[in-house]
C-alpha cells in the first residue's frame, strides 16, 4: 500500500503538490465526494487538532467515518494493533488514520492491505503536522530556500521537530534549535542561544514541554523554562517585522510562550490549525488516488 507515515515517504515534488492542493482547497476549490469509502481514526494517544481535523476533512469528502474508540474497543482485552487494523480491513474499511505512542508502529502493519495516514508515532514523526506547518510557511514566504528557522523546546522527544527538521533542510531552509541540554538531539542540527538569534529568524517555532512525559527530568520550574527557552514579550519585540511565530499546540501558556503572545500579530498558531484541516483533505485525496481506492 502507499502510505504517508513519515516525511521520507514523500518526494519534494509530492510535498509541493500537497501544499499547492491544500492552498487550493483553502481557497474554495471543489473536492470530490467519496461516500463509497469507509475510514477509521484510531487514536491511542490524546488529540484535539489531529483527530478532529482529520474527521472534518473526511466528512468534507463525504467519507463514512467509523466511530472507533480505543477505550471501548477490544484493544482493552489485549488485541494487538495489527489484529485490530486487520479486523477493520476485513470489515471493509478503506483507510486508517493512526496515532500511537510506539515509535514506527506502522512497521508491524506492513502486511495489511489498507493504507495508513500517520497521525503521530511516539517521538518518531508527525507528517500531517509537518505538512500543515510547511503549508503555513509557504503561504507566508512563498519559498523555503534560505528561510532562517529556530525550533525551541523538547527537540529530543518531539516528533514535530524531527519531521520538520528533516523536511525543511531538504527544501533549503536553515534550521537551528534552542533547548535545554537534556532535550538536545545530537543527530539533528546546531543548538544556539535564543537571544543570539531571535533578531534574525524568519520563523520562531515553539514546541510544547511534554509535562506528561519528560518535564520532571528538566530540573527547571515553568518560570525558569519560560525565561531561558520561551518566547517572552522582550524576545517577541526583537523579532523581525516579517517573522512569524508558530507552535503545533496544545500550548502551555506562559511556559513556551507568554500567554499574551499566543494571538499576537506575528503569531500564526491558530492559522496553523485552520490550515491543518485543508492539508489533511489534500492528504486524503492523495492517498485515495495513489492507492486507486
Ligand atoms: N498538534 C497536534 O498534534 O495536536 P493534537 O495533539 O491536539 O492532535
Amino acid at each position: 500500500m502507499k502510505n504517508i507515515v513519515k516525511m521520507g515517504d514523500l518526494t519534494n515534488e509530492e510535498v509541493f503538490q500537497l501544499i499547492h492542493r491544500g492552498l487550493e482547497i483553502k481557497n474554495g476549490k471543489h473536492v470530490e465526494s467519496r461516500d463509497d469509502l469507509y475510514v477509521a481514526n484510531l487514536f491511542f494517544e490524546n488529540s484535539t487538532r489531529t483527530k478532529h481535523s482529520f474527521e472534518i476533512a473526511e466528512h468534507k469528502h463525504k467519507l463514512k467515518v467509523i466511530n472507533f474508540e480505543v477505550a471501548t474497543s477490544s484493544v482493552n482485552k489485549g488485541e494487538t494493533l495489527y489484529d485490530t487494523c486487520k479486523t477493520l480491513e476485513m470489515l471493509g474499511c478503506n483507510l486508517l488514520v493512526i496515532r500511537h505512542s510506539q515509535n514506527a508502529y506502522y512497521e508491524e502493519l506492513k502486511n495489511l492491505n489498507i493504507p495508513i495516514l500517520n497521525g503521530g508515532d511516539g517521538s518518531g514523526e508527525h507528517p500531517s503536522q509537518c505538512l500543515l506547518d510547511l503549508m503555513t510557511m509557504y503561504e507566508k514566504f512563498g519559498t523555503f530556500e534560505n528561510l532562517n528557522i529556530i525550533i525551541a523546546g523538547d527537540i529530543k522527544n518531539s516528533r514535530v521537530a524531527k519531521s520538520n527538521y528533516r523536511m525543511l533542510t531538504r527544501l533549503g531552509a536553515k534550521v537551528r534549535f534552542v533547548c535545554p541540554d537534556i532535550y538536545k538531539d545530537e543527530t539533528l542540527g546546531e543548538v544556539v542561544d535564543f537571544d543570539d538569534v531571535i533578531g534574525e529568524v524568519d520563523v520562531c517555532m515553539l514546541l510544547r514541554v511534554q509535562h506528561e512525559r519528560h518535564a520532571e527530568k528538566m530540573g527547571l520550574t515553568k518560570e525558569e523554562y519560560h525565561e531561558q527557552y520561551g518566547l517572552t514579550p522582550q524576545r517577541y519585540e526583537k523579532l523581525k517585522e516579517t517573522a512569524i511565530v508558530m507552535h503545533p499546540a496544545p500550548v502551555n501558556r506562559d511556559v513556551e510562550i507568554a500567554s499574551e503572545l499566543v494571538e499576537a500579530p506575528k503569531s500564526v498558531i491558530f492559522e496553523q490549525m485552520k490550515n491543518g484541516m485543508f492539508m489533511r483533505q489534500a492528504m486524503i485525496e492523495k492517498i485515495i488516488k495513489d492507492n486507486q481506492l
